[in-house]
């Protein structure tokens, strides 16, 4: 299948590791230039823009907290010329830390929703304005955000805010722009192996249907799908991507 993206320019936050590496790379594969957003993991994000430069694509590196509006705003406005037409704007950025109800901080639990959620918002909010008719937005979510998590119901919260901000964003922006999300069950990166870590040692086989984990690859691969023309009559949606999670 083509996915017509050659070519063209997406933005992917949290792209320097884990799946928002894999779909940044991905998106380069397949011909588009790519602006590598990352928080402080300067080496990584370069691990990204270098692996990007050997497809023989642009690369920029963008250094943003999507927690900060005005910090978004500011690296967006830095960006060369040719990176401030943006076809695809991904929201790969995230964080997921443990705490019990009774301990979580009122600090801790806005911290995650600033990460998960809010951060979505700063972000569509200060890109909108550079996609391109035609463009899409996809956001990353979780599998959390509809069955809930103990010890993480700020992240599964946010989460589940960032689906309904999916569907709203789909309704104000089109038919000029599609909004999709993905939300992934749990994927073989750094913060899926420290969630893991919690979990019974058996809990893949129990639980999925498939009875392993993801690899990055397999949930980039849908989120480049949507963000790609390839899903041209897809928007609002929220496409599952969790090893057949809900049917164990
Ligand atoms: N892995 C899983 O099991 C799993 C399951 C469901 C959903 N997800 C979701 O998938 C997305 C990617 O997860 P992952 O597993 O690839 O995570 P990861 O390996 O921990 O990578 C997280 C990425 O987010 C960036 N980031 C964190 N806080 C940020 C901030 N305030 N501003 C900008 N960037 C920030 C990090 O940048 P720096 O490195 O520069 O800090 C890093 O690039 C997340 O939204 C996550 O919630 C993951």
């Amino acid at each position: 299948m083509d996915l017509r993206i050659d070519g063209k320019i997406a933005l992917v936050t949290g792209a320097s590791r884990g799946i928002g590496r894999a779909t940044a790379q991905m998106l380069a594969g397949e011909g588009a230039d790519v602006v590598v957003g990352f928080r402080q993991d300067s080496p990584g994000a370069d691990e990204t823009v270098s692996a990007i430069d050997r497809l023989g694509r642009y690369a920029w590196p963008c250094r943003m907290d999507v927690t900060d509006p005005d910090a978004v705003e500011q690296a967006l406005s830095e960006l060369p010329e040719q990176a401030r037409r943006l076809d695809m704007l991904i929201h790969c950025a995230g964080e997921a830390p443990v705490g019990s109800l009774s301990e979580l901080t009122c600090a801790e639990w806005n911290r995650v929703v600033d990460v998960n959620l809010n951060g979505a918002f700063h972000l569509l909010h200060a890109a909108q304005s550079l996609l391109r008719e035609g463009g899409s937005v996809v956001m990353v979510a979780s599998v959390a955000a509809q069955t809930g998590v103990p010890h993480q119901a700020h992240y599964a919260a946010a989460k589940a805010g960032l689906v309904n901000l999916t569907k709203s964003a789909a309704r104000e922006l089109a038919p000029a722009i599609r909004v999709n999300c993905v939300a992934p069950g749990m994927t073989l990166t750094e913060m899926g192996r420290q969630t893991a870590t919690g979990l019974p040692p058996d809990y893949a086989k129990t639980k999925l249907l498939l009875q392993r984990f993801a690899e990055p690859e397999e949930i980039a691969r849908c989120i480049v799908f949507l963000a790609s023309p390839a899903s041209s009559f897809i928007t609002g949606a929220t496409l599952d991507v969790n090893g057949g999670r809900y049917l164990r």
